[in-house]
């Protein structure tokens, strides 16, 4: 079939309504039907513009505006290495023209983008995973999703005091979470501008917060969630963000959660943590399905943030500081991409006790061959190379090479993010 190539360009604001028209279509659950609900769109999104690392775009053919798409310059945490890294949030097709390769040509501007830019990593959160993949976009980190009792949880005595939080606190919860960020990998950094735009935007702020030597050293932001059968009087707690930098903060914010149990029915918890049930005392859920022959349902899980590597040369540059683990192994990477084709082709990259470098003269102990999305993957630290090896989507040409390899990849845990976009 034959597609017209259309611009992508700097959306002006005047164009903003019909974006936001686009958007409601696109995305019915936002429920922007009537003029009044879109003008009060408009001015949110006017508002979220405010920060300076977004970005509004749109295609256009024939001068009508037919899609768009939200960037966001943002910092990324990989590995103990900070890197530029774009985001894409809010693309959306009006609806006549979709599969005319729209999609497709906001997907490519906004890779380009960055990549001219100098990043050499770009994150977003998919609609269906499958359609990303395709344009080269690895899974990252798996979430699971607790429903515990509140009895469940530790109570240190004696009690530690927590203390309510709201915008006024704003600049003390970015430094946590920045603090956060740079402990935990795949996390992207605040800033107090885009984070108090989300706090003014959030309709009932909740949030608790835990100090030591007067400083904030974790902090809980929840919302409550009445239960399904209309009886006022049940409730869930659902815990928006979970962020620690203590076993002590940790510790008192349970025991915060823990103290609900007179009144919350069930705390709803998303957690990159593996270990998380040895922390509780009862951590099945409320479904009551026993998985054969006798494991009780402790949690969901789900995959959503994705990542792609938009300059596999810079990259390793860009992690020269990044940690994979403490081997040393010369790899050539064949790389696989189709939707950037620049990125196609082998490139050597030297480990020496895990610090990265590129080096085409050394003769490599093994040579990898993968498809870009699962290289993502692996950069980020949310893949098993043996695994992936496995199950036929890398290959090696050196099975001696598979286990310090693997060890390369290594993470402690799946790569988190926690910034909505
Ligand atoms: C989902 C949505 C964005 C798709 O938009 P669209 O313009 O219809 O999609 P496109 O026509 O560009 O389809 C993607 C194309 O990229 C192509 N493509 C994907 N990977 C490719 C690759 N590696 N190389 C070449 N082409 C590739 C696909 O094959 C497809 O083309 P085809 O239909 O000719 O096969 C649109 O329907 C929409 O706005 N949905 C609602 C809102 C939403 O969910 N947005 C996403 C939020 S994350």
């Amino acid at each position: 079939m034959f597609f017209v190539s259309m611009p992508v360009k700097t959306l002006p604001d005047e164009h903003l309504p019909e974006f936001v028209r686009i958007v409601g279509d696109a995305y019915p659950a936002m429920d922007l039907n009537t003029p009044v609900e879109r003008e009060k769109a408009v001015e949110r999104f006017r508002a979220q513009n405010r920060d300076e690392r977004n970005h509004m775009f749109g295609c256009y053919r024939d001068d009508r505006l037919v899609g768009g798409v939200r960037l966001h310059d943002f910092q990324l945490h990989l590995r103990g290495a900070l890197m530029a890294c774009g985001g894409g949030g809010m693309l959306a097709v009006d609806l006549p023209y979709k599969k005319q390769h729209v999609a497709k040509e906001i997907m490519q501007f906004f890779f380009g983008r960055y990549r001219q830019q100098e990043a050499s990593m770009a994150a977003l959160w998919p609609f269906r995973p499958d359609f990303y993949r395709k344009m080269g976009v690895g899974y990252g980190g798996k979430i699971s999703e607790y429903h515990i009792a509140p009895s469940s949880f530790p109570l240190i005595d004696p009690p530690q005091p927590v203390k309510r939080l709201t915008i006024d606190d704003c600049e003390a919860v970015v430094d946590c979470f920045n603090e956060y960020a740079m402990m935990v990998n795949g996390m992207i950094l605040e800033t107090v501008p885009g984070r108090r735009i989300r706090m003014e935007q959030t309709q009932s702020l909740r949030m608790v917060g835990f100090e030591q030597d007067g400083k904030l050293r974790g902090y809980i932001q929840y919302a409550f969630r009445k239960d399904k059968t209309g009886n006022f009087l049940v409730n869930d707690l659902i815990v928006q963000e979970f962020v620690y930098l203590t076993r002590e903060s940790l510790l008192a914010l349970c025991s915060f959660l823990r103290v609900q149990a007179d009144q919350v029915n069930r705390v709803v918890i998303r957690t990159h943590e593996d270990d998380l049930h040895h922390l509780l005392f009862d951590p099945r859920n409320a479904s009551g399905h026993l998985i054969p022959p006798v494991y009780h349902e402790i949690h969901t899980t789900g995959i959503g943030i994705m990542y792609r590597v938009l300059d596999v040369n810079r990259l390793w540059a860009q992690l020269s500081e990044a940690k994979f683990n403490d081997e040393s192994l010369t790899v050539t990477f064949q790389v696989h991409d189709t939707f950037m084709p620049e990125n196609d082709g082998p490139i050597t990259v030297v480990f020496d006790h895990g610090k990265p470098s590129l080096d085409s003269q050394i003769a490599a102990d093994v040579t990898v061959g993968l498809d870009v999305c699962d290289l993502a993957s692996l950069i980020v630290g949310s893949a098993d190379l043996s695994s992936l090896v496995r199950y036929g989507r890398v290959t090696i040409d050196n099975s001696e090479c598979i286990r310090p390899l693997t060890r390369l990849f290594l993470t402690d845990h799946q790569p988190l993010c926690l910034t909505p976009f």
